[in-house]
């Protein structure tokens, strides 16, 4: 929590009266402590020399996060400015003026303010940056008077923070960017967010290391998720336990809101309320992961709830399995990434035609509407998200990949294939001719596999020493699921449910 209980006008008065009721801690000593960064400096260092030597001469800027607006909310630093500086206070920025080979750099900080670190804990200040950061420190009140400074006569202002997008609301970063183009009608700005993504896409061995720590953890938390589902169990105790397992184990905590789908849920791909309780003979399908130091893992496995995968769900599943399998075999440094989704999408249609849900792996259908016609893969009705993606700071981070096209040392991704049998299918293809004749086709496959959704994801690192799948430890092949749910279960007690199921539903 990083906010008062109440946001109050006088906040060192109000921690006198608490201080004054709590019982003081004979002998313990107050180490003051802000959050520090998580790489050695010298690694920031590096990381904007690269920044610098990739822009044109000018200044560059990066913003980072300001304060959560509302209370009780946690502080997440945005990560292209965590990538350049490691810094984790709020509203801080990073201003770097690069003309004719020297290079100044400032990190604009909160002053220090004993009155707000009774709240908020203790804060690097100023005179704390070039220690720690390596940095001219500089007061954040007054970067706009020293950027007013520097642009007076022109030239290019390259930033970084929140200032492209679609947004048709103008964000606070873009509104303090208008604000410097009106006081200085003659600079240039573009957005340095795609220069700062190509570094950010070749991780460092320190950033593998925390990534495959991150997926480790990830994994143990999926493990001990699977060894405590039992039918009847509900969705949120489900994710308490993996959550639960990576805390106790240092991790930081979810890396995004965890997804955790009984029956007809694990057909809902961003399904995140994990609120339902789950009956015997459905599948559970659980997409989560923790943060480590900083870093996100991306996890999803997706099991039977009475530990038995039934004859239809393990069709699915093995399709699914196989296509993950053949992308993986395309993983080589210095080959193309596309590789791996050609593998793993011919082996999804393959399968699909086989299991009778498509009519054969090229074959379309009508999904556009009577005035705007248009066609796509039947693979996409059961189908319809990318392989994979970069992981590091953001669980969506870049990879070197979607620049470059090419896996290399340094890459750390997923690889996700899934298929979703929604039990309504039939009902959200368009009417056409063409689809009518696909729907009388398909109708006894999509009763047979109706509300099976599996998803299988695992992280990828390449190291200098080979790639390493580091959610190995959390099995998915489905006899070694089967023989980890064949354990003795977890205890839990079955009294939760039943009184959650009295308030929500009456029962
Ligand atoms: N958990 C989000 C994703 O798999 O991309
Ligand atoms: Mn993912
Ligand atoms: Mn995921």
């Amino acid at each position: 929590m990083r906010m008062s209980l109440l946001r109050v006008q006088n906040p060192l008065r109000v921690a006198r009266i608490f201080f004054a009721m709590a019982t003081p801690l004979a002998g313990a000593s107050v180490v003051a402590t802000s959050a520090a960064a998580q790489l050695p400096a010298a690694e920031y260092a590096e990381r904007r020399a690269a920044l610098v030597s990739a822009l044109d001469d000018g200044v560059i800027l990066a913003l980072g996060s300001r304060e959560p607006v509302p209370d009780f909310l946690p502080y997440h630093q945005s990560s292209p400015f965590n990538y350049l500086t490691g810094f984790q206070e709020p509203g801080a920025s990073l201003v770097i003026v690069k003309r004719g080979g020297n290079v100044r750099e400032m990190l604009f900080v909160r002053a220090s303010d004993p009155a707000q670190e009774v709240w908020t804990g203790p804060r690097v200040g100023v005179g704390g940056v070039r220690p720690a950061y390596g940095m001219e420190g500089r007061d954040a009140a007054l970067l706009t008077v020293a950027l007013d400074s520097l642009l007076k006569s022109g030239g290019k202002l390259h930033v970084i923070g929140q200032v492209g997008g679609r947004m048709t609301e103008r964000t606070p970063n873009q509104q303090f960017i208008d604000a410097l183009v009106a006081t200085n009608p003659a600079i240039e700005v573009s957005d340095a967010r795609r220069a700062v993504d190509a570094l950010r896409g070749r991780k460092s061995p320190a950033e593998l290391d925390r990534l495959r720590i991150a997926a480790e953890i990830s994994a143990r938390g999926h493990l001990a998720a699977m060894r405590a589902i039992v039918p009847g169990i509900a969705e949120f105790e489900v994710q308490a336990v993996a959550e639960y397992t990576w805390r106790r184990e240092g991790g930081d905590g979810p890396a995004y809101s965890s997804i955790v789908g009984s029956g007809p849920n694990t057909t809902t791909l961003h399904y995140n309320r994990n609120t339902r309780v789950s009956a015997d003979g459905e599948l559970m399908l659980m997409d989560m992961a923790t943060f480590f130091d900083g870093y996100s893992a991306d996890i999803t496995r997706t099991v039977p709830v009475n530990g038995r995968f039934t004859a239809a769900q393990r069709e699915i599943y093995a399709v699914v399995l196989a296509a993950q399998q053949a992308a993986e075999r395309q993983i080589r440094v210095g080959g193309p990434a596309r590789a791996m989704t050609d593998s793993a999408t011919a082996v999804l249609r393959s399968g699909l035609t086989r299991l009778g849900l498509i009519e054969s792996a090229e074959a379309m259908y009508d999904c556009g509407s009577a005035t705007r016609p248009r066609e796509c893969a039947q693979l996409s009705l059961f189908y319809m998200h990318g392989l994979g993606h970069g992981i590091g700071l953001d669980v969506h981070d870049p990879d070197q990949y979607t620049t470059t096209g090419m896996i290399g040392v340094g890459s750390a991704f997923t690889i996700e294939p899934g298929v979703y049998v929604r039990g309504n299918i039939l009902d959200i293809i368009p009417d056409s001719p063409r689809n009518r004749a696909l729907k009388t086709r398909i109708a006894p496959a999509v009763a047979r596999y109706a509300d099976i959704g599996v998803r299988i994801e695992d992280d990828y690192l390449v190291t200098s020493d080979g790639v390493i799948r580091a959610s190995a430890g959390v099995p998915r092949e489905i006899d070694e699921i089967e023989a980890v749910m064949a354990l003795p279960r977890t205890p839990r007690d079955p009294a939760v449910v039943e009184r959650y199921l009295r308030f929500k539903t009456g029962r």
